[in-house]
Parts: C-alpha cells; structure tokens; sequence
C-alpha cells in the first residue's frame, strides 16, 4: 500500500529528484502523506508532509535540500492517523528507516519497549522497527547484524529501506511479505517498491526475495539471506520505457487506460490463439492433458474488479468444459479452511499480483495439495513466484486506481483459458471454438466503436450527476458487469452505487426506486432478454430513470430508457468485454464533471499489499 524508494550515488550527485520522480511515480499506492529523508554531513534532514507528493514539493522548495544518498515513502495510512508526525521516513537516534507493510506484534513490541523506557513521536507500527534497530545497532555498530537481529522479532509484512548515519555511502533494504526491488546504473543504485520509479534511472534491477537484505552502495548491491550469508542475484535489464508510464496525451491515467483497451486484449490474447483460428495454445501450462482431465473442481479467488473477472470465469468454464467452478472473495476464502485436494485447479487474479488476500487465499490452496495457477499483470510479482503456473494479462503498467484494461484482459484469458478446457475434456464442438475464436479476434474492433459512443456517455454523465443512487443489473454473463459497474463508479465518484442480477429485484433493491434513483440496465438481446426487460419496466414504473446498455436496432428497450447506449452484434460471451467500456466511460466522465480525483479516488490504492 505505501511506497518506498532510496537511492544512493557517486560523489555529489543529489539523488532527491529520483526520490521525488519515484514517489510520485508511486503514489498510485498509497497517498495520505509523504516524506523524505537525507543523510549529509553526519546529520539526517528530514521533511514530510501531509496530501500528495505535490505538498511535499511545496515544503521542499525552499529546502536546497541535496544528498547523494536517501529515501522516501509515500505512505497510505493503517496504523495512526494522517499526520506530519506519523509519516515517513521515522528518525531513532542513528537510524532512518521507510516502512511498507505492517507489523502485527507491534502492540507487544510497543509495550516492552516503552517499558526499556523507550519515547515515541507517532502511532505507527513503524516506529517501533527503528527503536528495535536502534537498540540492536547500539550493541555492537554492526548494521547488517542489528538489522538480522531486529527483523527476527518481527511478525508481519514489512519492506525497508534503512539509513544509518555512520553509514555515508550505504543505504540498506529489507524486504518480507510486501515487494522491494534494487536497481542499478552506472554510478547510482536505487530500490524501490515495484520497477516503475526505476525506469529511466537504473539500468538493470532485481527482486529481492522474502527476508532478503540488501547492502545498497553506488557501485554495488550485496544481498544477504536472513542467516547473514550472500545470496547471488540476477540483475536484468530494464526494459519498460519513459512514455509506457506517461499519460500519453490523454489527461487521466484511467482514460488513457480505457483507450489502451483494444490493444491490450490483441497483446493478452494473440499469441495463445492459432493463425488457423481453431487451437488454444497453453503450451506452458506444466500439466498435460490428462492431468487436465482429472480435475474434479476449479476454484477461482480474487478481490475487488480481479473477483468480478472470475465471476465471468465461473460462466466460461462451466459452459464450456462442464467442470464446476466456485468464484470467492478472496479474503472470505483464505480463512474458511476451504475445502480443496490434488484435484481441485486454484486461479488467482490480480493485476498486480501482490494483493495480500488473493495472495493468502492462494497460499491456503497450494499448502493444501491445489495447483496454484495465477492470471496476473505483473511478470516478477510475488504471486508469479508462489505459483505452479501464471498466465499474463499484457496490460503493461496499470495506474489508474480503477482497474479498467486489467478486467478485459483477465476476461480474455479466463474465456480462451474455459475454451481451451472445453477443447481438451472433450466437452466443445470444434466448431463452437472457431466461431468464437473468429469473433474474439476482432473484439478490439469492436471496443474502438464503442469508444466512438463517448460524446452520447459525456451527456448522460452531466444528465444524472445529481442523483442519488445508481442501481446496475444484468443476468447471467451480465451480471458481472452489474457488479463491476456499480464498483467503478462508486470507487472515483463516491455516489451510491449497487450492482445485482436482475433476478434480485424483487427481493429488495426495488424498494430503493425513487424518482432519484438511477437504473443501469446491461441488457442485450440474449436469452433471457424478456426477462430482464420486465424488470426495467418494473423500475420504470417506479419513477426511476433508466440508462440502457443493449443490442443496437433494439426499439423496444430504445423506447423504454431514457438513454440507449447501443453495442454492436457479437456472441454472447463477448459482450461483457463491450459492455463494460461504456461503463468505465461513464465513470470516468460523472468523476470529471464531480471534481473527484479519477486516478487517485479518495482512501483507496492500487496495490492493497496489507488485509
Ligand atoms: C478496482 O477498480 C479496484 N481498485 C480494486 O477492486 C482491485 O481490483 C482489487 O484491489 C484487486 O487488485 P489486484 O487485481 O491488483 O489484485
């Protein structure tokens, strides 16, 4: 959730623009308040402030602020309010330290401290890892051995980056439960909490590993397992360019995101599809086609949009391979000593492939004898690792708090990977694959024409900015979308939003309609259309305002809404992939025309690495 970035460099250089340029290019993680802090001469300076990376800007500019060596977080709150005092970087005597996680024995630690008479400026958890460290530190001036010594007595999540004032030219990192990556260049090193604050600064980089520490200097990075002995690292180039991060000329991440859309399914799905157009390739998957034919169940767990996706899944892979499957929450999973064996196939979706929950859930399954399969974003993730198998979104780097282009490329994957199963049980008609195959292909297509409907969900935005409630349905593969709706405009526009299937109505919501009250109907000519269409009349006749989504040339559902948002004619299962876009649109334009941050809603973040 927090970020952390160091650097440490040759000479003069001053590093506390990287520092800077990292943070921000972390904030998408955690935005409550921020700090700094560097070592010159034999004294830390340290600034923090409370709000964006900006504010800390502000308090920096007349600073002169220069180092070759320090660090710096941005922080998104779990222990202590939003405050100056309990922001990042936290100073006990020699030691500075940024913290990313959180510590769960901190209450007894706290408590044995203060009795060894130990003060304490904040309320964090992390304070105490610097108290730790300082008291290990003052036993002998040894840093690797004092921070050996501290990380042992703590239980938890907690990446670090640590400066020790004898320490000039060294900057040290920790990394346990929650991601750390060291960079290099030529006469600077850096870490970081993912690879993007590295990019156009260091040249190679490497994960650390749990309970990994790092010896950070200008030419030279030694990593240290958790008895104190060197562990050899594999530095690779980087590879992601400068205007992958940017905006690319489009004022919100969460819209440049949303046009990225048709290009990123091409990139998820075009080399697992045959040039023949009637083969799914999962060469990779280290199980053959036997042991595919043995699961009984499939277990699919996620949060958030990534749990929406799996939903879809649960459709895909039941339609098309006939093997149940079970979609959970991840948190709820993880402890409800879920019932799982050798024959049950466990999927994780994430995008970023740190969520703690989805991480925890997948750790419960694969300890019980599952094969752990993850759909992620993020090659080098810590869930890439502790998986059997993973299976890339190439969505490249998501900023956007709102997931948008991460849900269509984990549909896509989760729809060739039902296929695929369908074709390898038995259970699917060649031809069925082909069809589908043959429409899926031409999908990116179809999402630049719904983007063409912008103009028409601009004016529907401004049309209900100022109701009340906005209630999303759908049925069967649409339902999802209901939810996955209601999710995208509540999280940047902070109005209530509900999603349910359509079926639900009557046993609830409908009590909810008022002439305030905003119905968004996913409904396009399916087999259950009637259906759904008399559950909009039913809130019609209620007062409510309707916005439709459905099958373009559709009259009687043009002539029952108050907006039609038309999608083109596509097979059934595709249509999730179409309809959401209009969806993320609509919130994406309600937060503009509201003033709300798109790309960084209040209290949220991207990357929920803590429960
Ligand atoms: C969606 O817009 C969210 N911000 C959130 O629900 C997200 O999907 C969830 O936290 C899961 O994240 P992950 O995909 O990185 O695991």
């Amino acid at each position: 959730m927090c970020g952390i970035v160091g650097a440490v460099s040759k000479g003069n250089k001053n590093v506390l623009e990287y520092i800077l340029t990292g943070l921000k290019r972390l904030e998408y993680r955690g935005y409550d308040s921020s700090g700094v802090c560097m070592l010159s001469g034999d004294d830390f300076t340290t600034v923090r402030a409370v709000g964006k990376i900006k504010e800390l800007e502000h308090k920096l500019h007349d600073t002169h602020l220069s180092s070759h060596i320090g660090i710096g977080h941005t922080r998104w709150a779990t222990h202590g309010k939003v405050s100056e005092k309990n922001a990042h970087p936290h100073i006990v005597g020699n030691i500075a330290l940024v913290h990313n996680g959180i510590i769960e024995n901190y209450s007894e630690l706290k408590d044995e401290l203060i009795k060894k008479g130990r003060e304490f400026q904040s309320e964090t958890d992390t304070e105490i890892i610097a108290h730790l460290l300082d008291m290990e530190y003052q036993k002998g001036k040894d840093e690797l051995k004092a921070i050996l010594n501290t990380i042992k007595k703590l239980h938890g999540m907690f990446s670090l980056g640590i400066l020790f004032k004898n320490c000039p030219n060294t900057l040290f990192a920790v990394k346990c439960g929650t991601p750390l990556v060291a960079g290099k260049s030529s006469d600077t090193s850096f870490i970081a909490s993912d690879v993007y604050p590295l990019v156009e600064y260091a040249e190679t980089y490497a994960f650390l590993e749990d309970y990994e520490i790092a010896r950070i200097e200008p030419n030279d990075i030694i990593v240290y397992n958790v008895k104190g002995k060197k562990v050899e690292k594999v530095f690779n180039p980087l590879n992601i360019t400068g205007e992958e991060l940017s905006k690319g000329g489009y004022k919100y991440y969460m819209e440049k995101e949303i046009h990225e859309q048709p290009q990123v399914i091409v990139n998820t799905i075009q080399d697992r599809i045959s040039a023949s157009r009637d083969e799914i390739i999962f060469d990779d998957l280290p199980l053959s086609k036997e042991q595919l034919r043995q699961i009984k169940r499939i277990c699919i767990v996620g949060c958030g949009t990534a749990w929406h996706a799996g939903l879809l899944g649960k459709y895909y892979i039941e339609k098309y391979a006939r093997i149940p499957v079970e979609v959970d929450v991840a948190s709820e999973y993880r402890y409800r000593d879920p019932v799982t064996s050798k024959d049950v196939l466990t999927i994780m979706i994430s995008q970023s492939g740190e969520t703690a929950d989805t991480l925890a859930a997948g750790r419960e399954a694969k300890k019980k004898g599952s094969f752990l399969m993850c759909i992620c974003n993020k090659p080098n993730s810590t869930m890439n690792r502790e998986s059997n198998y993973t299976v890339f979104t190439q969505a490249g780097p998501e900023i956007g708090v709102a997931a948008t282009k991460s849900f269509t490329s984990q549909v896509s994957v989760l729809l060739l990977f039902a296929l695929y199963l369908g074709d390898v049980v038995g259970k699917l008609d060649k031809k069925e694959l082909k069809n589908i195959l043959e429409e899926l292909v031409k999908i990116p297509f179809q999402i630049e024409n719904v983007l063409k409907l912008s103009d028409l969900i601009s004016e529907t935005a401004s049309k209900y900015l100022k109701f009340r409630t906005f209630l999303f349905i759908g049925r069967g593969v649409h339902y999802p979308i209901a939810l996955e709706g209601a999710l995208k405009l509540k999280e940047i526009t902070y109005l209530h939003a509900e999603g349910y299937a359509s079926g639900e109505l009557k046993h609830g919501p409908i009590a909810l309609v008022d002439n305030d009250l905003v119905l968004i109907a996913v409904c396009p000519k399916d087999d259950l259309y009637e259906k759904s269409l008399s559950n909009i009349e039913e809130v019609s006749a209620r007062g409510g305002s309707i916005i439709a989504i459905g099958t373009e040339g559709d009259k009687r559902l043009e002539k029952i809404s108050d907006v039609f948002i038309p999608l083109p004619v596509v097979n059934k299962d595709l249509m999730p992939i179409l309809e959401v876009v209009p969806i993320q649109v609509l919130a994406l334009n309600v937060a503009v025309k509201k003033g709300t941050d798109v790309d960084k809603p209040r209290n949220l973040a991207k990357s929920v690495t803590v429960e």
